[in-house]
């Protein structure tokens, strides 16, 4: 099948080339003439596990190709993906400038039937918004093209994406057309050759699908978090906890792992978004303003800690922070947790060094340049660098090497041996025979060296 899929980010770029993976044309088409003019000289704007060897196999095989001018891909297309970026207004609700940017581009070079696919996340009702601003351009012009708008929400992890993509628990395809079923059918069955994982809904259904799958995820989140700081207050060691509801089937295991918030480009928005789309249908949602709630909070919980030992003024104090990606495996750094603290600690009169295995050049585009040219925040070349002289260590981001680090080599680096571990990664009973003093989050009832 010949396909466009229009925005070129995390979404966008992944699902062009695995799509072109399984044999289909694909054009990627982004308005960043930068980024284009890179992907098509092998460099990609993102970090993912997989994607550079797909995207080359791809580019060499002449599936994939890459360009700033939607007409010329929509002359070859069939099937459209809209995947450009949905970031929060000042409201909270979701801005769609850039989903109906491309929809009426749609309309304006439209020459044959199409299916415009909502990759995007979109509130309910926007699938509606996208065929009217198509079909108002193809009046403008006097034409009368026919054309679908399905909604396709993408449900990838970033750090995962290409497995996700590749192996998908589900396909939601929302959809009113039996044609525009029939040819995401066709498209997706290559996906799942084992057994069915495609589901078809209303186009409502679907848009709301999305935001309620990452509403359940940021809920379960700071659900455990709330337990986390309810257990260090009640003496309680919350990874125990965390243990003894996992292996209840019914809870399981995935997504209750206590810690310094969630960050991310979905979660955060993507909950503010449904809470306004409820506040907009004059419905109180008490549990997702809860969960928002909980979670601004729990970005401050690591600053607490910090200031209960050396008080509020930190001036003379340096830190060293491993993590800056809001999680392990990407280099997206937005609303990560690891800014929250960075903020706290440099107003206070901290000095951060900073280490971070792929996040370098997202620091820099998404932190004050004062910091760096101040040297209130260096970024260092590896892990044991950054401690260095560092007053403690602070642990945000539990990439795999941090998981099981040098300790010896770590006791003799830092000033004193002292870690705030904001993802729960080390055994305090471990670390406190090796001399270290130890907070995690809700780990409170552990016998610390004193
Ligand atoms: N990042 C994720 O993990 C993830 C997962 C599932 C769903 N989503 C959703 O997918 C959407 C895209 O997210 P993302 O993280 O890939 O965004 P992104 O910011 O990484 O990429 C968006 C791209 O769209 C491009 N763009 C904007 N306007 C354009 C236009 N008119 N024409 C062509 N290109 C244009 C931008 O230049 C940018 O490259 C969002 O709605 C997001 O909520 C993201």
């Amino acid at each position: 099948m010949q396909l466009t899929v229009v925005g070129t980010g995390y979404v966008g770029l992944v699902t062009g080339a695995c799509f072109a993976e399984m044999g289909n044309e694909v054009t990627c088409v982004d308005i960043d003439e930068r980024k284009i003019e890179n992907l098509k000289r092998g460099i990609l704007p993102i970090y993912e596990p997989g994607l550079e060897t797909i995207v080359s196999g791809n580019v060499s095989a002449k599936r994939l190709q890459f360009s700033t001018s939607l007409q010329d891909a929509l002359a070859a297309s069939d099937v459209y993906f809209i995947a450009v970026g949905t970031p929060p207004n000042t409201d909270g609700s979701a801005d769609l400038r850039y989903v109906l940017d491309v929809a009426r581009d749609i309309g304006r070079y439209l020459s044959h039937y199409a299916i415009i696919v909502d990759k995007s996340t979109v509130p309910v009702g926007t699938a509606e918004r996208v065929r009217e601003a198509i079909a108002a351009e193809l009046q403008a012009r006097g034409v009368d093209i026919p054309f679908d708008v399905v909604s396709n929400p993408e449900f990838l992890k970033e750090g995962d994406a290409v497995a996700d993509f590749m192996r998908p628990d589900r396909v939601i395809v929302g959809c009113d057309s039996d044609t525009a079923r029939d040819r995401m059918r066709d498209l997706y069955a290559t996906f799942m050759r084992n057994h069915e994982r495609l589901l078809f809904m209303s186009v409502r259904a679907a848009e709301m699908t999305k935001y309620a799958a990452n509403a359940m995820l940021a809920t379960k989140i700071s659900f455990i978090n709330e337990i986390a700081n309810l257990c260090e207050r009640l003496d309680v060691d919350v990874e125990s906890v965390r243990r003894g509801i996992g292996s209840d089937s019914r809870i399981g295991y995935s997504f209750i792992y206590p810690g310094c918030g969630y960050g991310g480009s979905c979660f955060p928005k993507d909950v503010k978004a449904i809470i306004r789309m409820a506040d907009d249908c004059g419905f109180e949602p008490v549990v997702l303003k809860a969960v928002e709630a909980r979670n601004e909070q729990q970005k401050q919980l690591l600053f607490g800690h910090i200031v209960r030992e050396y008080g509020n003024d930190l001036k003379g104090r340096r830190f060293a922070l491993w993590g800056l990606a809001f999680k392990p495996g990407t280099d997206d750094m937005r609303e990560a947790s690891s800014i929250v603290l960075l903020n706290a600690l440099i107003a206070a009169g901290a000095r951060v060094t900073a280490y971070d295995p792929v996040a370098t050049q997202a620091a820099h585009a998404e932190l004050p340049e004062s910091w760096f040219k101040s040297g209130a925040l260096v970024l260092a070349n590896d892990q044991y660098q950054a401690l260095e002289g560092a007053d403690a260590l602070i642990l945000v981001t539990e990439w795999k090497p941090f998981r099981h680090p040098d300790f010896e080599r770590m006791g003799r680096l830092l000033k004193e041996p002292r870690i705030f571990d904001g993802r729960n990664q080390y055994d305090p009973q471990r670390l406190g025979e090796a001399g270290f003093r130890y907070t995690g989050i809700g780990r409170s009832n552990i016998r610390q060296p004193e």
